[in-house]
Parts: C-alpha cells; sequence; structure tokens
C-alpha cells in the first residue's frame, strides 16, 4: 500500500489531547475497570425533550432535508437576534451581524481564514481551548503569540503583555479549562484595548449560560460592536452532538466569517437549526435562565460541590468554580503523570498541560458523572487504590 505524507501545515500541530490520551484510558478499559470519567467536557445530561421532539417532526418535512446557506435560516438568525436583545440587552440586526454556525468550533477556525494572513499574529490565551492555536498556526500559517493566564490574576488576559499590531485576539470567560470567568468592566477595557490596536476581538461565549450562585455572564456585544462573539447550543442545551452555534458581531466580521463558510459548508442541516429555534423560545422575555436549564445548573452545582470540597479534604486548593462544568486546580506535580496516576485509580481527568505548557501542574475535571460516582472517585483517591 502506498503511504501519504501529510502536509507541513498539518504536520505542525500535535495530535489533539484526547488522541494522546486514549491509549493510556483504554488499557484500563479493556481489563474491564470502571473508569469514572471526569475528561472530556461532554454533557451527561440529555437535549430538554422538546428540542429532541422539534427534531423529530421538522426532519419529516421535505424542505428542510434540503441544503441550508452558509449564513444560516433567517428565521434561526431572527431568533438569535431577539434573545440577544432578552438576554443581554444588545440591539442585533439578524440580516448583517447573525451567522449560523456548525457549532462553535468550525466558526474559531473560519473566523481566523477569513481575517488573517499568513505571518499575521493572533493572541492565543494559554491555557486555552487548544482549537485557537491549531486553528492559528497551523492552517493560517500564523504567528501565533501565547500569553499566559495566571492564577494569580484569576486567569483574566493580562493586556500589558499582549503584542501590540496584532490582528486577532481570541478570548474566552467562562473559560476552559479555569473556569474563571469576568466581568463586563474587564470585556470593556478588552474591546478597547483592541480598537486601539487595531486587533480583532473574537470573544468565544461558549458557556454563557453556564453559571453559578447568581453570575450571569455578560456579552462581549454588551461591551460595544466591534467584536465577534461566538455562542453555542453544545453545552447551554446538552446538544454538543448536534452540531449548532451563532456567531454574531460587528457586520464585516460576519460578512467575512460567511463568505469564507460559502465555499466551504452549505450551514447546518435545516432541522437542527429549526430546533434551535425552539430552545431559544424556552427563554422567557427577561432573558432569564428556563427552568429546565436552571434545574440541569443545580445538578451541575452539586456535582461541583460535592468534587470540590472532596478534593479540598484530601489537601488540593481547589477554587469554587462560578462557571462552567470544570474544576480546575493545582495537582503539584506534573499533569501527565498525574493524570496517569489517576488512571491507575480507574479515574480519567484531563492534564492542564495539554491547555499550554504553562499550566503543566494543574489537572481539569469535568462534572459530568453522578454525585454518587463523583463519590467513589474521591475515595479511590483518598485510599490509593482502584479498589
Ligand atoms: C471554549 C470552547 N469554545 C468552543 C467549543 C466548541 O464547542 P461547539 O463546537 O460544540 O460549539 C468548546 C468545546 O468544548 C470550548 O470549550
Amino acid at each position: 500500500m502506498t503511504s501519504y505524507e501529510q502536509s507541513d501545515r498539518l504536520k505542525r500541530i500535535p495530535p489533539y489531547l484526547y488522541v494522546r490520551l486514549k491509549p493510556i484510558f483504554d488499557e484500563k478499559r479493556a481489563m474491564g475497570w470502571d473508569m469514572i470519567d471526569f475528561g472530556i467536557g461532554d454533557p451527561d445530561l440529555p437535549a430538554p425533550d422538546c428540542i429532541v421532539e422539534e427534531i423529530r417532526k421538522q426532519v419529516a418535512v421535505t424542505a428542510n432535508q434540503k441544503y441550508s446557506t452558509s449564513a444560516g435560516e433567517r428565521d434561526l438568525r431572527v431568533a438569535v437576534a431577539e434573545w440577544y436583545g432578552r438576554r443581554f440587552g444588545v440591539d442585533i440586526d439578524p440580516d448583517t451581524q447573525v451567522c449560523i454556525t456548525i457549532g462553535s468550533k468550525e466558526a474559531v477556525f473560519h473566523i481566523a481564514q477569513a481575517f488573517v494572513d499568513r505571518g499575521e499574529t493572533i493572541i492565543v490565551p494559554s491555557p486555552g481551548y487548544p482549537v485557537y492555536s491549531g486553528a492559528s498556526v497551523a492552517f493560517n500559517e500564523a504567528d501565533c503569540v501565547l500569553v499566559p493566564l495566571k492564577a494569580e490574576d484569576g486567569w483574566l488576559l493580562d493586556l500589558d503583555e499582549c503584542p501590540k499590531g496584532a490582528r486577532m485576539l481570541y478570548l474566552n470567560y467562562p473559560n476552559n479549562p479555569t473556569g474563571a470567568t469576568c466581568d463586563l468592566e474587564y470585556l470593556r477595557r478588552v474591546q478597547d484595548w483592541c480598537r486601539e490596536n487595531g486587533t480583532i476581538m473574537c470573544y468565544d461565549n461558549a458557556y454563557s449560560e453556564m453559571c453559578y450562585d447568581g453570575y450571569r455572564s455578560p456579552s462581549a456585544l454588551q461591551a460595544g460592536p466591534d467584536c465577534i462573539e461566538l455562542g453555542s447550543f453544545s453545552k447551554t442545551f446538552n446538544m454538543t452532538g448536534f452540531r449548532l452555534g451563532y456567531a454574531v458581531g460587528h457586520p464585516d466580521l460576519v460578512a467575512g466569517l460567511r463568505k469564507c463558510k460559502g465555499q466551504i459548508d452549505s450551514g447546518a442541516p435545516i432541522f437542527i437549526q429549526k430546533a434551535g429555534i425552539r430552545a431559544l423560545e424556552l427563554y422567557g422575555d427577561d432573558g432569564g435562565l428556563p427552568e429546565v436549564l436552571a434545574g440541569n445548573m443545580e445538578v451541575y452545582a452539586e456535582r461541583r460541590r460535592v468534587l470540590v470540597e472532596g478534593l479540598r479534604e484530601l489537601g488540593y486548593d481547589v477554587v469554587m468554580p462560578k462557571g462552567t462544568f470544570y474544576v480546575w486546580f493545582d495537582c503539584g506535580e506534573p499533569s501527565f503523570d498525574f493524570t496517569r496516576k489517576m488512571a491507575n485509580l480507574g479515574i480519567i481527568v484531563t492534564p492542564g498541560s495539554g491547555f499550554g505548557e504553562s499550566a503543566d501542574g494543574y489537572i481539569r475535571m469535568t462534572v459530568t458523572e453522578p454525585v454518587e460516582r463523583i463519590r467513589i472517585a474521591l475515595e479511590r483517591m483518598r485510599r490509593g487504590s482502584y479498589q
């Protein structure tokens, strides 16, 4: 059989985090071990029934079985714009300021394709969602500048450490992997800085609805129109596999993203987009979190409490996060060593170093296991053995 070399561009990207870790966990599973999984950020809770029901209904309509457009169905764009009004109090034009995406991951990649040329600089917070650096470095041949986030700054990007003249900046709060959150004042400062320095602000608000203890995540668009914000149905509605998201913001940035997508995809399936409209209808006029989502957040909040308190009892210094479903802490040794040790206890965690070398020594645990299993995991850690 002939062998085929990958492009130099592709060879520069390290394998995706979970590809590197899978063999370690697979080995234990092959031994019949019950692995308690705090790894990937994929909700274990189901999508609300009314959304699933809507898909069933919509997929049967012949018109919904055709190509959509890369800008997305207009009725969903209108629903997203109205949701921005209710949730964040900002006016959005559905015709020029919204693009429906196939999840926010593709938008992270395509926005860079649309606006960054070879050799230009992209600022990427580290640790951060690995696609920011993967998308920018490899496929754009851009110069990716990793700016370390620090615990003492509450994991907020320090603008004084960012290079001036960069073409684009990725920013994400509530944050993966640290669970850190920010306020509107901070987003105003970032947007002002970007405006002054000619940098495009790409704000990834994928976890905007995953908040605790009365905290509600702001939108970068509340800080002003000079940005593009990415949002997602994935974590809000437990719809990761449905692949549906939205990009909202400055008309020039939305136009570029649409043009880029126009060459690559034909939009998310129409019947999924129709279900997206049903999902946003769950929100009332005041933009408050709908009951069904508030119920989900109560489940995550209890798991988060049990895990954080349990880890603290074991001697780890853990912050109770105000957003996301991640718990992030200093494990006191190289992240990969700790991950391996945890695998030997039948526990799957994610090494912080996978999100950026500067986070070596940190661990991310996702609260996608029920409380009883979290307690079993903590007991295994206390005992120092699987059984
Ligand atoms: C920060 C961040 N952005 C974007 C995504 C992508 O989400 P999706 O493509 O499912 O919308 C993720 C997924 O984990 C994420 O953590």
